[in-house]
């Protein structure tokens, strides 16, 4: 079959159709006689007007606005010991990576400074297939409940009526729904703000596992730490560059790799064995919560470089399709609900956004090779030439590992349940709020900020809190930040002109962490 001839360069081009006849008027548009009406022959004419009609296609309906380039990931250190998956066992390897980093709440035309948390999506090209990072640059997240995502989302968006932000429905959300405190705490800090999207951090948030082929596993949260360190913008610096260049993040990256400073991270991961998860003071499948460095330290994994921007913004970022459900052998999801959700979304809404054949778009194609069943649907660029579209016993595919053995993705998952219906049965409620909700928040404020970070902790709040009218919805979220400490929540009250209130009330920590080991208990003497 003759390949597309598309002349990629900025110049020596010559102009022509879709269909590549050459055009030596751009302009005209055949019409009868001088200025008659315009003739239904004129594929060129006809061309120009029906492909720019459908230009857009639909933006992500989260993280919209982004910046993205390319570059490698390159394992550093052996990680034969946690797992099985051959790209973590071979140091010194590189691979391609795509990265697209974005804020989440805005349209695809907002600022890049807004307050907002940060995707941090990168997909490495493996030998095994791809395997997409959908990270944010927070460790944690405002929910554990899936169900709550489109809610929360909503509040953000524009009201059904005025087409207008509303702060009242926001903080109405969160009042009603405290276990997001901890990331609004990390929201509200200067760390909402990043300092372009190349200088922070991401984070898995999530608690993945990595597995071995005797079935054994440990549960990993991947840190990617940005070398040079986490950048941030003030309130005041955000909102002056919202008006005067809401593109700043995507140029401060685009110019950066320009001039061979290339942004690159080290890549971590944080372990815990089953038995030490079963007896962890929160929940790993709660990704509100973060594991304490000092008892889970970082351990090295490899380096990830941009280093190379895209020729082509469209085809090189906006058609990539990062999902948590993109992953390599022995790389697992725990049974975290909000992650087992989102297996399911991304695909979805890429087949909505991109078409059935999405993965077949060159920024999406794996470098392993593809052989299955799927054939045809609209824009089939791949189409596996004269292989059967079926398991012929005359050329048939052949599967990787003998039926049976635990090579690939097909292990033994019997430990894997013991240690989950353990974990999973206390996590049933997921709208409980406990105390335990307020700790880490509450170290965050008293223990590892300072007094400037608390005061622009306050001001930065304020900002945005002091816009809400209802009282009821002020008082509430009032009493979420006084369970995490009544001087912080004093101080925000202050700020905004609104009455002081108590914290608001739930279980005792060590009530709730005895409920969990008992509920779980239980559940363990039910499966033996
Ligand atoms: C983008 C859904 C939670 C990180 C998206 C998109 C959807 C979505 C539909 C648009 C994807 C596209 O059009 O290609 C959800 C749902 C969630 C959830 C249903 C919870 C139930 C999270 C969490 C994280 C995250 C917890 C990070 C830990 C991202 C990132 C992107 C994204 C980085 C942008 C990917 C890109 O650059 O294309 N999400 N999300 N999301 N989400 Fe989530």
């Amino acid at each position: 079959m003759p390949s597309a001839q598309v002349t990629n360069s900025k110049d020596g081009a010559t102009y022509t159709t879709s269909s590549g006849l050459p055009v030596n008027e751009p302009y005209a548009a055949q019409r009868v006689g001088l200025v008659g009406p315009l003739l239904l022959q004129d594929f060129h004419h006809i061309d120009l007007l029906a492909h720019f009609d459908r230009e857009r296609i639909p933006e992500r309906v989260v993280h919209a606005k982004a910046a993205g380039a390319h570059g490698y990931f390159e394992v550093t250190h052996d990680m034969s010991d946690l797992t099985d998956n051959p790209l973590l066992k071979s140091v010194g390897k590189k691979v391609k990576a795509t990265a697209r980093f974005s804020t989440v709440g805005g349209e695809a035309g907002s600022a890049d400074t807004a307050r907002d948390p940060r995707g941090f999506a990168i997909k490495l090209r493996t030998d095994e297939g791809n395997w997409d990072w959908v990270f944010n640059n927070t460790p944690i997240f405002f929910i554990r409940d899936p169900a709550k995502f489109p809610h929360f989302i909503h509040t953000q968006k524009r009201d059904p009526q005025t087409h207008l932000k509303d702060a009242d429905a926001f903080w109405d959300y969160l009042g009603q729904n405290p276990e997001s405190i901890h990331q609004m705490m990390i929201l509200f800090s200067d760390r909402g703000t990043p300092d372009g999207y190349h200088q922070m951090h991401g984070y898995s948030g999530h608690t993945y596992k990595w597995c071995k082929a005797d079935g054994s596993f440990v549960y990993t949260q991947v840190h990617c730490r940005v070398d040079g360190g986490f950048k941030t913008l003030n309130n005041a610096q955000a909102g002056e560059l919202s008006g005067s260049n809401p593109d700043y993040g995507i140029q401060a990256m685009f110019e950066a790799i320009e001039k061979g400073q290339y942004p690159t991270w080290t890549v971590y991961v944080q372990t815990m064995t089953p038995e030490q998860a079963e007896k962890f003071r929160y929940n790993i499948l709660d990704l509100t919560k973060v594991w304490p460095h000092a008892e889970f330290p970082l351990r090295p994994v490899g380096k990830l470089v941009l280093n190379e921007n895209p020729q082509n913004y469209f085809a090189e970022i906006e058609q990539a399709a990062f999902s948590p459900s993109h992953s390599v052998p022995y790389i697992e999801p725990t049974a975290d609900p909000v992650l087992q959700s989102r297996l399911f979304s991304y695909p979805d809404t890429h087949r909505h956004r991109l078409g059935v054949n999405y993965q077949q778009l060159p920024v999406n194609q794996p470098v392993a090779p593809v052989a299955n069943f799927q054939r045809d649907g609209p824009a089939t660029y791949i189409s596996q030439g004269s292989r059967p579209n079926y398991q012929s016993s005359i050329v048939p595919l052949s599967y990787k590992g003998a039926k049976g053995t635990l090579e690939g993705s097909a292990r033994d998952y019997s430990r894997d349940l013991r240690h989950e219906n353990f974990i999973g049965a206390a996590f049933r409620d997921l709208s409980e709020i406990t105390e335990l909700d307020f700790e880490q928040p509450r170290a965050l404020w008293l223990y590892v900020w300072n007094d400037q970070q608390r005061e622009a902790y306050v001001q930065n709040v304020a900002g945005h809190f002091g816009n809400v009218k209802s009282a009821e919805v002020r008082a509430r979220q009032l009493s979420v930040w006084a369970a995490v400490n009544q001087s912080l929540s004093d101080r925000i009250a202050k700020a905004v002109g609104s009455p002081t209130v108590k914290p608001l009330q739930c279980k005792p920590a060590a009530e709730a962490v005895k409920f969990r080991t008992e509920i779980g208990l239980r559940q363990r003497a039910a499966d033996a």
